[in-house]
Order: structure tokens, then sequence, then C-alpha cells
């Protein structure tokens, strides 16, 4: 592998600033970056230009499913690229194939559509739920306060977050936003136009908000007498993140009517690929040949080497029993947090999540926080665990997530508790 896969070239290694000054020159300034140049990972692992290691569990925002340079996705890129990297849609291969046959027994009956990240999976069922109501001229699809369903145009229309919005005006027509977990009010807010309803099993970037089991039965309830599609963002919060492959699987365990749920729409990306870019979506059969022959694609959509890649992923996910290791080490690390949170009541607030998506609430005013105080308290807290040596993700403003490696192990959770612990001893003393 080793002849493969080469060392990169030792061109700005070691060089912080020269790392810097090429984003800076030339890349679009559209990310609030912090302040670490990555050079390569292992396991749980990344490592700074500089030599520092950091314990990784934001995940790359909940994407290294495997976590870094696991041989088995190198082993299918390597496989894979000897044979076929691209075909194009006009043609049938296998990979493509056998992973929808996957996807389609872990959801249920119905197909996939495959395409190359999680925006782009919510487009298509944008579109799918646009084509089942164009005939009776509805097309608005409901979504909600605090969701996040990416960055194209429809999908920060979709998305129920005011900074993502702001300066793109004007939206794309078709989306509203209604209360998150509130039943009553979506039932309130649908019109003879409203289409589908598209929500997160766990709201994300809005904090790692998980839905209620009420409110999943009441929506499916809600789609089947209103005649709409029922559309989950999966992006973020499946792929076995949960401890279930879907989170709705895992919220619905053992409640009455939960086994028979199913949505009409799944979109899927990040874990899915672990790093190499690949989204998808899965209709429920009824409405699996909505989208007809030329009616939607993608250049990229379901290559070969993506689909590869995701089927190996699968592979390792069902062999080594990460759903259970999620469900484990997760719920290890949430009682861990809770008990950070009761020993610190005025640094963390609530704890919340499931499986390996989780994230701490941080007080509304925690006093010597350092930092600018023009950025978030979320922000700052982060930059005090990246100095200690852990990576972890800004929810909002004040929430930390934690997406970490479906692999993550019990001794790797323990050490990110006794980081978290550090610093936030600190802040309290
Ligand atoms: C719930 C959810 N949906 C959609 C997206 C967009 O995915 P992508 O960035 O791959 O387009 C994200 C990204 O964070 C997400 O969390």
């Amino acid at each position: 592998m080793k002849d493969i896969v080469p060392s990169p070239p030792a061109v700005v290694r070691n060089d912080v600033a020269a790392v810097q000054a090429l984003f800076q020159k030339n890349v679009v300034p559209s990310y609030g970056r912090f302040d670490i140049v990555l050079s390569h990972g292992a396991g749980s692992y990344l490592f700074d230009v500089t030599g520092r290691r950091y314990l990784d569990l934001g995940g790359g925002i909940a994407v290294s499913a495997l976590g870094h340079g696991h041989p088995a996705i190198t082993e299918a890129l390597v496989e894979q690229s000897r044979k076929v990297i691209h075909t194009s849609n006009f043609y049938y291969h296998e990979p493509q194939g056998r992973l929808a046959q996957a996807l389609v027994s872990l959801i249920g009956p119905g197909k996939c559509f495959f395409c190359n990240s999680g925006v782009e999976a919510n487009e298509g069922l944008f579109k799918l739920a646009r084509k089942f109501g164009h005939d009776e001229g509805r097309f608005e699809i409901i979504t909600a306060v605090n969701s996040f369903h990416g960055r194209t145009l429809a999908g920060i229309a979709a998305t129920g977050q005011e900074k993502v919005k702001k300066g793109f005006d004007p939206m794309v027509p078709g989306f509203r936003q209604v209360r998150y977990n509130d039943l009553a009010a979506m039932r309130a807010s649908l019109s003879p136009a409203t289409v589908a309803i598209l929500v997160e099993g766990i709201q994300g970037e809005g904090g790692v908000t998980p839905a209620s089991p009420e409110y999943l039965l009441g929506l499916r309830q809600l789609c089947d007498e209103k005649k709409l599609l029922l559309l989950m963002d999966g992006v973020q919060c499946g792929h076995f993140r949960s401890g279930r492959f879907q989170s709705f699987q895992r919220i619905l365990e053992g409640v009455p009517g939960g086994e028979t749920f199913l949505p009409d729409g799944i979109s899927m990306a990040k874990s899915l690929g672990g790093g190499f870019p690949i989204g998808a979506f899965w209709v429920r059969a009824p409405y699996a040949d909505l989208l007809g022959a030329g009616s939607h694609g993608t250049t990229y959509g379901g290559s070969p080497l993506a689909c590869a890649v995701a089927l190996r992923i699968l592979d390792v996910i069902q062999r080594e029993h990460l759903a259970d290791n999620a469900r484990q080490v997760g719920g290890f690390l949430k009682t861990g947090l809770e008990q950070l949170a009761r020993k610190y009541p005025s640094i963390i607030q609530t704890v919340r999540g499931l499986g390996l998506m989780l994230g701490i609430e941080l007080a509304p005013q925690i006093p010597n926080l350092p930092g600018d105080s023009a950025k978030s308290s979320a922000t700052r807290f982060a930059n005090l665990l990246h100095s200690a040596g852990l990576l972890a993700i800004p929810a909002g403003a004040t929430v930390i997530r934690f997406l970490p490696p479906l692999n993550l192990r019990q001794s790797e959770a323990e050490e990110g508790l006794e980081l978290i612990d550090s610093v936030v001893a600190r802040l309290a003393g």
C-alpha cells in the first residue's frame, strides 16, 4: 500500500503561516476557519503540520465514519480505481446497483438516487416533492425552525436559520418554517399548496435536538391524512450515528407503532462515504418511479468509486458492529458529559443527543471565557478544546457538538471526557 499511496510532498508542511497565506491569497473566505493547519490522521486522531495530535471528536462534521486512514477505505479506493473510477450515468455498473440494494434493505421497500453531497440529496427530495404535487398545483415544503438543509439556493430557503439566508434574497419560493417538535404548529401551518414536510430526525446545526417519538408518529399521520410526502434529512444524524441506521429508528425504538414507521424519502451523505463525497436519497416504493428518465441527474452521482467506498464502509460497520459501538460508546460519552454538567452547572447547562451525535449546551454567560467577544461562546469554547488537544464542532452560538468516528473506542471517549473536564474545570475555577 505504501508504494500506491505515498506520503504527500513536503511543500508546505510544518509551515502554518505558509498554508494560511495560500488560503488568504487564493481561497474564497466563505468559511470561518479555526487556526489549525491539519496534516494527516490515524484512527480517531488528527495531526497538525507542527506534529500536534488532536482527538477528533468532530469527525469532520459527522463524516469520518471509520476515522482517518482506515485501510478498508484505502483498499476500496485503490481496488476500484484500478478497475474504473467513473462511467457517467448513461451506463449501468455493479457498485451503484449493489449500494442501492444495501440501502433499500436497511430502510425499506423503495429505490435510491445517488449524488455527491447532502444538499444535493435534499434538492433531489425537493424535486421529487414538486413532481408529486405538480398536477394539483401543490409545491410548498414545510421545514422546521433551526433546521439545516444545505447551502444551495433551495437549501438555504429550506433551512430554518436566518443567518444562512442573509444577503441572498430573494429566497427560492415554496419553503416555510414552523417550530420543531410542535405538531399542532405543523398542522396549523399547512396550506392547500403544501406538498411535503421535511425534518431532521435529530437537528444537528440547530443544536443537537432529537425529534420526539410523538412528533414523528404525528407527522406520519398528518402526511397520510393530507396526502403529503414525509421527508427526512438524515445527512448528519443518519448512517448508524444514533445507534440505528436512521435516527428515527432509534427514536421510535419500543414505541407502539414505531417499528412500522417509514418516511417517504430520506436524504443521506456525510458518513455514507466516510470522507469520499457521495450523497443519496431513498424514496419509498409508491413514489420510487416519480422521477422518470431525463427528469433528474448529475454527472458524478453514484460513480463506481464512490459506491465502492460506501459499500466497503457499510461492510466494516456491519462486520464490526459499529451501530452497537455508537450506542455503547455514545452512551458512555453522554453519561460522562452529564456528570460534567452536574459538576460544572455554571458552564454546561444541558447534554443532548443519541449515540455518537451529542451536544452540550453552554451556560448563557461564562464570565471568564477567553477569546474575541465578537465570536460566539461555542466558537470560543471550541478554541479552548482545541488547545487542550480535542476537536469538536460548534452548533449555533452556544452548543458544542461531538460527532466522532463510529469506531471510537471507550478509552478514547474517556480521554475526551478528561480533556473536556480539564477545560471546564479551568473555566469554572
Ligand atoms: C442535516 C443536514 N442536511 C444537509 C446538509 C448539507 O450537506 P452538504 O454539506 O454535504 O451539502 C448538512 C450539512 O451539514 C446537514 O447537517
